[in-house]
């Protein structure tokens, strides 16, 4: 048998992770000699796990919730982005060091390039303040958009994140607004792309949104971030509006791509990726 290379994930939960069913089918469509597989690692397991990966040589692996911060202290290196956004989800063995990346940030800007959404110039709102938040964010910033609002339950955490991405990215104007019914009338009003960034709507309460339908409209570019289920109750809302609707599985799958090619160098079969995805999720 062929000389398999190890490419895994661990979190905890990853039982309904389908990342591994992503790589797996990619891997075998392409004949390439990796297999993906999911472990839970709970906290304080996090640096032996590490470590255990190291000894046995994998080739990479991702990082999943809870551990995209804390992995950072246990790897040789992290890229300026994934540190400045301050998780990390993907690692590579390179030449025996593990080097932590963020695709995330790549996965939100290639969903837009890949729809043809320019972003440049762009008015933004984003729902959130969390890990998926700072991917997001870093990505709108590092594309062009001119104005973030970035909205969140605890109206603290937008502000010190604003003051944070201010510094980092000073010709974007980072505007904190609370999840007040006055604060998302003047972000939605305002914005041509809407994100969800937070977990609302997530399997298993699909029939939650943090946005009223009434503020939709036919001009924005709605995108959330959760993918299970595939249509949100806040993309269904903005589908009904007539706005152009981008799910999920696109920021899933292209983490994915970039990961994928960041382990094994071959360029990545996004259509394949998204097929797969779909039907695992249908
Ligand atoms: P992640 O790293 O996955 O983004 P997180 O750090 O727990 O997860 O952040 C979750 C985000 O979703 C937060 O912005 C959170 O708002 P708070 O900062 O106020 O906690 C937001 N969020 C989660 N559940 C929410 C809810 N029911 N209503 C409004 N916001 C919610």
């Amino acid at each position: 048998m062929r000389h398999l290379k190890l490419i895994c994930l661990i979190g905890d939960p990853v039982e309904h992770s389908i990342s591994p069913t992503i790589h797996n089918e990619v891997f075998r469509e392409l004949n390439l000699n990796y297999i993906y597989l999911a472990f839970r690692v709970v906290g304080d397991d996090l640096e032996h796990a590490v470590r255990g990966l190291k000894a046995l040589g994998a080739s990479g692996f991702n990082v999943t919730l809870p551990h995209k911060s804390a992995i950072i202290k246990y790897l040789d290196e992290v890229v300026p982005e994934a540190m400045f956004v301050g998780a990390v989800n993907t690692v590579v063995n390179e030449g025996g060091r593990f080097v932590g990346y963020n695709t995330d940030v790549v996965g939100v800007i290639n969903t837009f390039k890949s729809l043809n959404i320019r972003l440049s110039g762009t008015s933004a709102a984003v729902l959130g303040a969390g890990g998926a938040s700072r991917a997001v964010l870093y990505a709108l910033a590092s594309s062009g958009s001119s104005e973030v609002f970035l909205i969140n339950r605890t109206f603290e955490r937008a502000v010190s994140l604003a003051e944070e991405f201010s510094v980092k990215f000073p010709d974007v104007r980072f505007r904190p607004t609370g999840l007040t019914v006055s604060g998302l009338r003047v972000a939605v009003e305002r914005a041509q792309i809407l994100v969800n960034a937070t977990s609302v709507g997530m399997y298993p309460s699909v029939d939650e949104s943090l946005i009223p339908p009434e503020l939709l409209r036919r001009d924005l570019i709605v995108f959330d971030v959760v993918y299970n289920p595939v249509e949100t109750k806040l993309l269904r809302d903005a589908r009904l509006r007539g706005a152009t609707t981008v799910d999920g599985v696109h920021m899933l799958v292209h983490q994915a791509a970039a990961a994928f090619k960041l382990w094994t160098k071959v360029e990545p079969p996004v259509d394949f990726m998204f097929n797969v995805a779909y039907s695992s999720l249908r």
